[in-house]
């Protein structure tokens, strides 16, 4: 093939983006998150990040990880088998753990490395993996690149799950050898295009009953569910947890990093042969300290965000149902428009665009056809004049 063959075969088609005359992606942000952000030199209302607890501009989180940089420098410049592993890497593995009630924890770069990681280390073709049929996009690449066998279940339905726990269990036709070597059930804990709330302590049950290992992506949770913030395993009343955990830091936790969480034997297995965290650069000392920094703020002062935070989505719910949009009313701070296929999602979001919101648009592969939605979160930073203008926009909007 031709150098020019080559790079032809990566055109993006972009027919979907002129046909709608907006490109909900990309923008360029130019300044810190506060209730609104600014793009493009024009402020618009943030509903798109993750910033659940509205802190990531906080003055005590930014200068606690300006102190790392002058303690640590901007890096260690190693991977963490290496010289990349620092005291504040271990200090902040130790504080997550006990915060999210696991035994152990790893922190990655990232979560999507965390779960690509996590299943290249193990699971293999002789296992079988029941997935929630939204779950992510990183926990869904990281089994088919494990090669390991994937059987999605309906969506939070707890009976269909059961159905496949009970063809998965039991012997191969005519033999004593087990079906799978292992049986893996993989959902998140808040499904981040839905905003639903996965019924953990019910999967955790049928874990226990089948002899599967759950296996819970509580980005969306953590800092969120429960009632000290602390996810999904507090928010389910799960204690002494025998299952596997992973989060993302980048979200309610307003810095970057992933981490898995388990038993201590297999934390000590991943430390050496999960290539993703041994043969990558070390998660900077800065979001360490934001994160170490972030966990204290949560500590002290979880009841009164959360107040804020549940209003908000409250208020942003609301002024949705009242101009007659079909959302998915999922139990999460998170507010999802029904907005049908992909045209027509990436039309409504310009349609929140022009009124100066940004908002988060899923369409195909992010989610199934025909099933685009558009997400709102709003942050426990919203002020009262903010929401009040966003709510008369809201109103003003009418569904398609
Ligand atoms: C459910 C879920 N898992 C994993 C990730 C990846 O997390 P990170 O941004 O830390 O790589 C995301 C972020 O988009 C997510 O929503």
């Amino acid at each position: 093939m031709s150098t020019t063959d080559f790079y032809k075969q990566f055109i993006v088609d972009l027919d979907l983006v002129e046909q709608a005359s907006h490109n909900p992606y990309y923008h360029e942000v130019q300044a810190e998150l506060s209730d609104e952000i600014i793009i493009e030199g024009k402020p618009f209302v943030d509903l798109a990040s993750n910033n659940y607890l509205g802190i990531a501009n906080r003055p005590e989180l930014k200068q606690a990880c300006k102190d790392a940089i002058d303690q640590y420098g901007a890096s260690l410049c190693a991977t963490p088998v290496c010289s990349g592993y620092s005291e504040l890497h271990h200090q902040v593995e130790q504080k997550i753990a006990e915060f999210t009630g696991t035994e152990q924890a790893l922190i990655y770069p990232s979560c999507y490395q965390a779960n690509l990681g996590l299943f290249a280390a193990i699971s293999k073709p002789e296992d079988v993996a029941l997935v929630d049929r939204c779950a992510h996009s990183s926990l869904l690449e990281g089994l088919k690149n494990s090669g390991c066998k994937i059987s999605p279940f309906k969506h939070n339905d707890m009976n269909h799950l059961e159905t496949l726990l009970q063809n998965c269990v039991g012997t191969l036709h005519a033999t004593s050898l087990p079906k799978y070597r292992t049986i893996f059930v993989v959902t998140e804990s808040v499904f981040s295009t839905e905003g639903t709330i996965a019924s953990f302590a019910e999967i955790n049950e049928l874990c226990l009953k089948y002899n599967a290992i759950p296996i819970v992506d509580d980005s969306h949770g953590i800092g969120v569910l429960g009632a000290h913030g602390r996810g999904i395993l507090e928010h389910s009343g799960i204690s002494g947890y025998q299952g596997i955990y992973t989060a993302s830091l980048g979200k309610a936790l307003a810095n970057i990093g992933g981490v898995i969480c388990s038993k201590p034997s297999l934390m000590q297995w991943m430390q050496y042969y999960s290539s993703n965290l041994v043969y990558s650069t070390a998660i900077l000392p800065s979001a360490l300290a934001g994160v170490e920094k972030v966990l204290d703020i949560i500590s002290d002062e979880f009841p009164e965000l959360s107040k804020r935070m549940w209003n908000a989505k409250k208020r942003i719910e609301a002024a949705l149902i009242v101009a007659n949009f079909d959302l998915t009313n999922g139990a999460a701070p998170i507010t999802s428009i029904k907005a049908g296929n992909s045209l027509q999602t990436l039309e409504l979001s310009k349609v929140f665009w022009d009124k100066r919101i940004m908002t988060t648009a899923f369409v195909y592969p992010s989610v199934p056809q025909n099933e685009g939605r558009i997400r709102l979160i709003a942050g426990a930073n919203m002020r009262e004049e903010t929401l009040q203008r966003t709510e008369e926009a809201i109103k003003s909007i009418k569904p398609h």
